[in-house]
């Protein structure tokens, strides 16, 4: 059995979800720049050029050759300025999960809502009285907030003004974020975590980072890279500092995409290359939870000839502040191998790596390994010996709405069924030390990678298509009625068939 205390629950993201994009005065960010891409086309991000020109471009490998300035223009289609409409929603999304069964749901603050621009002195009221609303109405119905400071939207204020985290002047912005919503919600929310998936800036620097690779001469751009995640640690380490200070039973966690690989075959040449890959994971984690860089980071930033600029100050910060417990998610494994010619591909969480034949895929191509969920747990378990906490796991699918309105979703039952089965495996059988589990996502939102509705993950279905067209109703799903039974028993009713 599960610990009576353990935090079932949810998942979602401010700009996949809220919608409302200037209500409340809302600043813009990076997150609103971008369109709607589709499972064969990537989502593009908006920017006019000098010469007055406006233009977009792939997120994920931008050809930006100007100095631009990013932002929303007439002509294009951006779902996140609605998502999901939680921002008119939320006292009905709430009562949903609450209904559920929720302990715990996790969601992100925007930081525009707070500071729009990202750089001004005091916090926009409006936003701040949004959050007391949704963390009041939680806390109404015994459901503990977990929130994300940063999850994928930067302001695009600080973008344009100096490509945000590659500017150590961010970090300062950041904190005063950090101070105001821990002083404000401090009777309110106990548990936090600093970045979303902070290892994904290497992946995707524009999104995570608010970094212009155009502004960077191209054989610079890796060592910014790396530059901009040295502020986000020193910024992670100052806000668990901060968020401490003002809320002392606080718990601040790390969270990374916990992505899963397996050497393709035995030859030792595969087995280097998986532990080097997982390296390029962990080297975050290692950093935010001992409070110090790896030795083989700093090897390879040698090695690389980078000259990261960090002060015996920052190396203070990083070693006095590391985080309380480890937080991922978790979706998919995949293959690497030294020599990938011949291979087949498959697609994942922001990344492609070699199929693996002995595991489905979904419909988006992802691959499903219920068992990688338990070889995660016990991997980071082992390492930092820390409590863990499972913070995103579910399944993007298509899914059909019956002439009766029912919708039929057992593919997701059986993704997650088979996940938790191993997650306990993981506590009771590993003896790994687990806070929680929130699924991605309760209720249908934007995905991420492309942008598009039609990749739903939630218990909750919400009628609206790609493009904006729907009544935003919400509907239960087949798995509602099912994770409610699992948090009702506490996982038994899946653990004991
Ligand atoms: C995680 C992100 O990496 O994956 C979420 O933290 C995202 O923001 C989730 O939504 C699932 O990915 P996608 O692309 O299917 O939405």
């Amino acid at each position: 059995m599960f610990d009576k205390d353990f935090l079932w629950g949810g998942a979602t993201a401010a700009n996949q979800y809220e919608g409302g994009w200037q209500e409340g005065k809302k600043g813009i960010s990076t997150a609103d720049c971008c369109t709607r891409g589709s499972k064969t086309e990537p989502r593009k991000v908006t920017y006019k050029t000098k010469d007055g020109n406006i233009k977009a471009d792939n997120l994920f490998g931008m050809e930006i050759n100007d100095d631009v300035e990013f932002g929303c223009f007439e002509g294009y289609d951006y779902p996140s300025h609605r998502a999901s409409d939680f921002y008119n929603h939320y006292k009905e999304d709430i009562a949903l999960m609450a209904e559920m069964g929720f302990k715990c749901y996790r969601m992100s603050i925007a930081w525009t809502r707070i500071f729009p621009n990202g750089d001004e002195e005091e916090p926009n009221e409006e936003g701040l009285k949004f959050y007391d609303q949704i963390f009041d109405e939680c806390l109404k119905y015994g459901i503990k907030p977990l929130v994300t400071l940063s999850h994928y939207e930067t302001p695009v204020g600080l973008v344009n003004k100096w490509g945000s985290w590659s500017d150590s002047r961010t970090i300062d912005c950041f904190l005063r974020y950090v101070k105001s919503v821990g002083e404000r919600y401090k009777d309110k929310v106990k548990l936090w975590l600093t970045f979303n998936e902070i290892d994904s800036i290497i992946r995707h620097p524009f999104m995570t980072g608010g970094l212009i690779e155009s502004r960077f001469k191209p054989e610079e751009f890796e060592e910014v890279e790396y530059q901009a995640m040295h502020h986000q640690f020193v910024a992670s380490a100052l806000a668990v500092k901060i968020t401490h200070e003002n809320i002392p039973d606080a718990k601040v966690g790390c969270m990374l995409t916990k992505l899963t690989y397996y050497p393709y075959t035995c030859k030792p040449e595969d087995l280097l290359e998986q532990q080097q890959r997982m390296r390029q994971i962990y080297c975050y984690s290692d950093t935010q939870v001992h409070g110090e860089y790896p030795k083989y980071l700093l090897q390879m930033y040698k090695n690389k000839g980078f000259n990261i600029k960090m002060t015996d100050e920052d190396l203070k910060i990083m070693k006095k502040y590391p985080v309380d417990f480890i937080s991922f998610s978790y979706y998919s494994s995949s293959c690497v191998a030294a020599d990938t010619k011949g291979l087949e591909m498959s697609a994942g969480n922001t990344e492609t790596a070699i199929k693996n034949p002995y595991i489905p895929s979904s419909d988006w191509g992802w691959q499903i390994d219920p068992i990688g969920l338990r070889i995660s747990c016990v991997d980071l378990y082992d390492r930092y010996r820390k409590p863990l906490f499972i913070v995103e796991n579910g399944l993007g699918a298509k899914d059909t709405v019956e002439a009766d309105g029912s919708i039929n979703d057992d593919y997701r039952i059986d993704y997650l069924r088979e996940h938790i089965r191993q997650m306990y495996k993981a506590i009771e059988e590993d003896g790994v030390e687990l806070m929680g589990y929130t699924t991605w996502a309760p209720i249908d939102l934007l995905s991420n990678s492309t942008n598009q509705m039609s990749k739903r993950y939630g218990f909750i279905y919400v009628d609206v298509d790609d493009y904006g067209n729907g009544t935003y109703k919400r509907s239960k799903k087949k798995s509602y009625d099912w994770y409610k039974e699992v948090i009702a028993t506490n996982g038994s009713s899946i653990l004991d068939d």
